[in-house]
């Protein structure tokens, strides 16, 4: 069993000025949302670490759990649901009772960026805690990129050179530590322009399942 932690970022923390203004000026416009640095979710015991972008407004900047009331967790979360990494009903809230089996999800940064777009420094300054959760999980073998920017972020914080491991749609990368698996981000836009489609999300579930 795991005893320690993961290091996460205070709820005031203030090492992205851009970032650390615009919470709070989302707490004054919606002062009953979450609006704070969005904690990873899932069993720190997993074998599958799953790394989204950052937080969405009306999501899991609003919820505070990864990816919950955004439409990027419908996806995500039928998904883990269907290759059972996840049991009960997720409802798109905190206090739905989902839980998540062998896998748990972050973000490479952990609060919610302007028109979802995080700045290099942002990624860096956000770093340790992914390192931290990777180092933290005794039993991991694979870690999901989400997207580019997450593919980038987890290459950083492994100390590899990106020219090495280009990221591709259910591509494989065999590192030291863990396998990097890469898919596209489930998001609306991605999901909406075809770019990915439900079966070649689940196509990099069942890769993934079978390297288990
Ligand atoms: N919500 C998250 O928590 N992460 C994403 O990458 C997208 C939506």
């Amino acid at each position: 069993m795991t005893t320690n932690l993961p290091a996460r970022p205070d709820r005031d923390c203030g090492e992205c000025p851009r970032l650390r203004t615009f919470l709070l000026d989302n707490r004054e416009k919606y002062p009953t949302w979450h609006n704070a640095p969005v904690d990873s979710f899932g069993d720190l015991n997993g074998e599958i670490l799953i790394v989204g972008l950052a937080p969405g407004l009306k999501g899991a900047n609003r919820t505070g759990r990864p990816f919950t009331g955004d439409y990027a967790g419908d996806l995500l979360y039928d998904t883990l649901l269907k290759y059972s990494l996840a049991q009960g009903e997720y409802k798109a809230e905190p206090d739905d009772g989902l839980r998540l089996n062998n896998c748990r999800i972050t973000n490479a940064v952990r609060c919610l960026p302007p028109e979802n777009k995080p700045i290099g420094a942002e990624v860096k300054n956000c770093a340790p805690f992914l390192i931290s959760e990777i180092q933290t999980m005794p039993n991991l073998k694979i870690v999901l990129a989400l997207g580019g920017l997450a593919h980038g972020a987890i290459l950083t914080v492994l100390e590899k050179r990106k020219a090495l491991y280009k990221f591709g749609h259910n591509v494989f990368h065999e590192l030291d530590e863990v396998v990097l698996a890469n898919s596209y981000h489930c998001s609306r836009y991605n999901t909406n322009t075809g770019r990915l489609t439900e079966k070649m999300f689940h196509d990099v579930f069942d890769a993934m399942i079978s390297r288990l």
